[in-house]
């Protein structure tokens, strides 16, 4: 497998909970180098396009009302299959089910406030990235 970008975000509940550096430190140890990285906070407007994959479903209001409850941090990755990596590392989206040791298991409060977004496949990793980064800030 060739060496990818996935795009990252660590949600409200991790960035006011100050796990910024805990979570960081969590993709470096897994071999994902933080390429680009900034402190944001998104408008409703900005919410609702990245996640209108999800607008017909029942927790569409409350996801982007919690996504710009509070400053998150964006992220790009970049590894060895850097994409599964991440999901890896993050752990499954509820963290009831997530495993031992992965990010949603040691901080998530909740499927909602599950602490990280990963992209989940290359298509929309290059979309993520492009959404909030612009070349110039992709050092690589
Ligand atoms: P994320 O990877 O950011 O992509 C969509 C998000 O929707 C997901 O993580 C969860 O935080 C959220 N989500 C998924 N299912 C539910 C649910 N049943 N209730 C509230 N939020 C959810």
């Amino acid at each position: 497998m060739a060496i990818q970008r996935t795009f990252s975000i660590i949600k409200p509940d991790a960035t006011k909970r100050n796990l910024t550096g805990k979570i960081a430190a969590k993709f470096e140890e897994a071999g994902l180098r933080i390429v680009a990285s900034k402190r944001i906070q998104m408008t409703l407007a900005q919410a609702q396009t990245f996640y209108g994959v999800h607008s017909e479903r029942p927790f569409f209001g409350e996801l982007c009302e919690f996504m710009i409850s509070e400053p998150i941090v964006v992220q790009v990755l970049e590894g060895e299959d850097a994409i599964a990596k991440n999901r890896e590392v993050m752990g499954a989206t509820n963290p009831a089910e997530a495993a031992e040791g992965t990010i949603r298991k040691e901080f998530a409060l909740s499927i909602g406030e599950n602490s990280v977004h990963g992209s989940d496949a290359p298509e929309t990793a290059a979309e993520e990235i492009a959404f909030f980064f612009s070349g110039l800030e992709l050092v690589g």
